[in-house]
């Protein structure tokens, strides 16, 4: 026993000495088409993220998150940015560098917007890694992606924990987004160079969407309200409101009460923060994206 946990022990300084992520597999030369794209996407998310822990640190100190009821929370933020330090440079070397900082934008005041604004970008960048890993054909890329998706995960749960909400989010399975889904939910807060590389994917306009009744955590039954700017987007026909979640979707109907408004009611079996998507498509796999009219959230529990 004694032996065999020895050599483990031993065996796994070598693994931890040669980390993969810096293979020379995994440079830009190997990154290319759709593969390329999703590390692109994926270390602008990462390169948000950072930023949005750095502006947290600037602006509120541990007092501020102590009388905010955050006790002990700025310790965390700091680990958290370092966390993300080590995701974007990995991401940024293996896209081949050429990548300057965007201007980020945040709707944040109070050490309560930081924290419940950092769980939905949390719940979007694991989202976004567990589409993009579905996706990427070179295998220490898939590697590099999952091993940082957990590591979101945790950082969204602790910040649930923090905020009263379900830390587990959603019910058994994460949720899968698109590139296309994940790009859009972030790029309010983006506004890039020109000389960095683009990304690639469909922008899928706004849905903003708010509970109008119940109480968090919310039951199957409450009413969402949601709005849209009707003058950019398309509803085709039979649109309806799909809620993503787990490793199925929930299309539900949406009643219009006027000119971009609408409602629809919470489904039973979503739980977390939840993507909701104005389509109407009704296949089983993720939504094509040109069928994504409009993308938004909540946060049921
Ligand atoms: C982007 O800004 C952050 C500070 O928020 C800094 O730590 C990081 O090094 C910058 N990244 C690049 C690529 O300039
Ligand atoms: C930090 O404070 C600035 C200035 O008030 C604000 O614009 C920004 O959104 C804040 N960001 C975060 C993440 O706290
Ligand atoms: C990823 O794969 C799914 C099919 O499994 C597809 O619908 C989606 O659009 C693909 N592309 C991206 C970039 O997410
Ligand atoms: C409504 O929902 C949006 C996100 O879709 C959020 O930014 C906003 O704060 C919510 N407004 C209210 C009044 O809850
Ligand atoms: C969310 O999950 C919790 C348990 O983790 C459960 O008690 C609650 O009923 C769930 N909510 C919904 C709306 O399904």
């Amino acid at each position: 026993m004694k032996t065999s946990a020895a050599i483990a022990f031993t065996l796994f300084g070598i693994a931890t000495a040669n980390p993969i992520v810096t293979s020379s597999k995994y440079k830009r030369a190997d990154l290319a088409g759709l593969d390329f794209e999703i590390i692109n996407l994926a270390r602008n998310l990462e390169s948000l993220e950072l930023n949005y822990w750095n502006q947290g640190l600037a602006n509120f100190t541990d007092d501020d998150f102590n009388n905010a009821g955050y006790q002990g929370f700025r310790q965390y933020l700091e680990l958290f940015r370092d966390q993300e330090i080590a995701h974007f440079t990995v991401l940024n070397e293996a896209a081949g560098g050429g990548f300057k900082n965007c201007t980020y934008k945040f709707p944040v005041t109070t050490p309560y917007d930081l924290l419940s604004v950092g769980q939905v970008v949390t719940t979007v960048g694991e989202g976004a890694f567990i589409g993009g890993v579905a996706n990427l054909t070179s295998s220490p890329a898939r590697l590099t992606g999952a091993s940082i998706l957990g590591n979101e995960a945790r950082q969204n749960s602790l910040l649930r924990q923090y905020l009263g909400l379900d830390y587990f989010n959603a019910v058994n399975f994460d949720t899968p987004l698109t590139a296309s889904q994940a790009y859009s939910l972030a790029e309010p807060f983006l506004d890039c160079p020109s000389s960095n590389p683009p990304i690639n994917f469909h922008l899928i306009p706004p849905l903003m969407a708010n509970f109008t009744s119940g109480a968090t955590p919310h039951s199957a039954g409450d009413e969402i309200t949601v709005m849209w700017e009707s003058s950019k987007v398309y509803l085709g026909n039979d649109v309806h409101i799909t809620f993503l979640a787990d490793m199925y979707s929930i299309p539900c109907p949406l009643t219009q009460s006027g000119d971009g408004m609408g409602t629809v009611t919470l489904p039973k079996g979503i739980n977390g923060t939840s993507v909701l998507v104005a389509t109407n498509f009704n296949g089983g796999g993720p939504i094509p994206d040109k069928q994504n009219f409009a993308i938004g959230y909540v946060v049921v529990a």
